[in-house]
């Protein structure tokens, strides 16, 4: 019996991840689809104190249309984390990717002016109501050069000032990102993105803060992620990791002991303001067949619960 109890305690938590984040924040992103699944509602709004929409508030979610919003979706989850006492990372407003029809096919300054007008009104919706926006998204190509796009075509680099601007003026408090992938070890892509950060704050362009977004597999994270962070930090902004996951079917223990170390190294940088996961369990993210995710198929726990836990205190 008593192994049975004990066997039982393996992957399994003992409170929720939101009791022990004192220090930083602990994020999911959530998406009303599966809200239908009891344990996965139940899940996100017990363990987690941070809510990011996986895709309700992407362009072509809030603007299908032009001049048309549909804030439905987003209302739902502003509603949920509310109800919950979670804060909300707003994602995103500028993006190549999830670009409705209409807006691809603008150029110059209309598609400039589509821009201003679609920061103000999805931020304006929910102004003082979400802690931070992801502004700009995934604008660097991995040799840290800018990515070419619909935005760099009709503005060249200065879009992303232009949208730093459009969005304090939308919302004075929100806190304002950019966020990106494969920039979470010192490289040619996290290199040009600390220069461009650099730059901006030279300018007085407002930025607060850089998202790591953190898609990992097991055994991969850059060993100078602390590091990393800490040379963003010194540059005046928050950082924050903004979409973990690690791939690890098959690789439990790896993927626990992955999970402790990003959050160790997040807690380690005093300007690190908390960590957000890509999901919450397994069946339902993005890259399901890799496992990536806290809990499993049925919302169990898994090693990497628990060992997300254990970091956090
Ligand atoms: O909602 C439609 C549904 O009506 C339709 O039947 C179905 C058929 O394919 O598609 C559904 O939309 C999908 C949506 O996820 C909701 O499930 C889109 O096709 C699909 O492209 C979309 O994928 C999302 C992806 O971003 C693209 O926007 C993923 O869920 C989401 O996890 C992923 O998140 C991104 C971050 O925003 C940025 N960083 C990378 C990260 C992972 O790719």
């Amino acid at each position: 019996m008593k192994i049975l109890l004990l066997l039982g305690l393996v992957g399994s938590i003992s409170c929720a991840f939101r009791d022990h984040a004192n220090k930083i924040y602990i994020g999911a992103a959530v998406s009303p689809t599966y809200f239908s699944d009891a344990t996965y509602q139940s899940l996100a709004g017990a363990q987690f104190n941070f809510l990011t929409p996986e895709n309700e508030m992407k362009i072509d979610a809030t603007e299908p249309s032009q001049g048309q919003f549909n804030y439905a979706q987003a209302d739902e989850l502003v509603q949920f984390a509310q109800t919950n006492n979670m804060k909300v990372r707003g994602h995103t407003l500028v993006w190549h990717s999830q670009v409705p029809s209409w807006m691809q096919s603008l150029t110059g300054t209309a598609l400039e002016e589509a821009m201003k007008n679609h920061i103000s009104n999805v931020m304006g919706r929910y102004k003082g109501g979400i802690y931070a926006w992801d502004v700009v998204n995934e604008v660097f190509n991995e040799d840290g050069t800018l990515r070419d796009s619909i935005w760099t075509q009709a503005m060249q680099s200065g879009f992303i000032a232009t949208a730093f601007q459009a969005a304090r003026e939308a919302d004075p408090n929100a806190k304002l990102y950019i966020n990106d992938y494969n920039i979470e070890g010192v490289n040619a892509k996290s290199t040009g993105l600390y220069n461009l950060v650099q730059e901006l704050k030279t300018q007085g362009v407002p930025i607060d803060g850089v998202g790591f977004q953190a898609h990992f597999t097991a055994g991969s994270v850059p060993t100078d992620l602390q590091t990393n962070l800490q040379r963003f930090a010194d540059l005046g902004v928050d950082v924050a990791i903004t979409e973990l996951d690690i791939g690890g079917a098959g690789q439990e223990a790896q993927q626990a002991t992955d999970y402790a170390t990003v959050i160790q190294d997040c807690l380690a940088v005093s300007r690190c303001v908390g960590v957000t996961i890509w999901g919450i369990m397994d069946k339902y993210s993005w890259r399901a067949s890799t496992n990536p995710l806290p809990f499993d198929d049925n919302g169990n726990a898994k090693a990497a619960a628990t060992a997300i836990e254990g970091a956090l205190q």
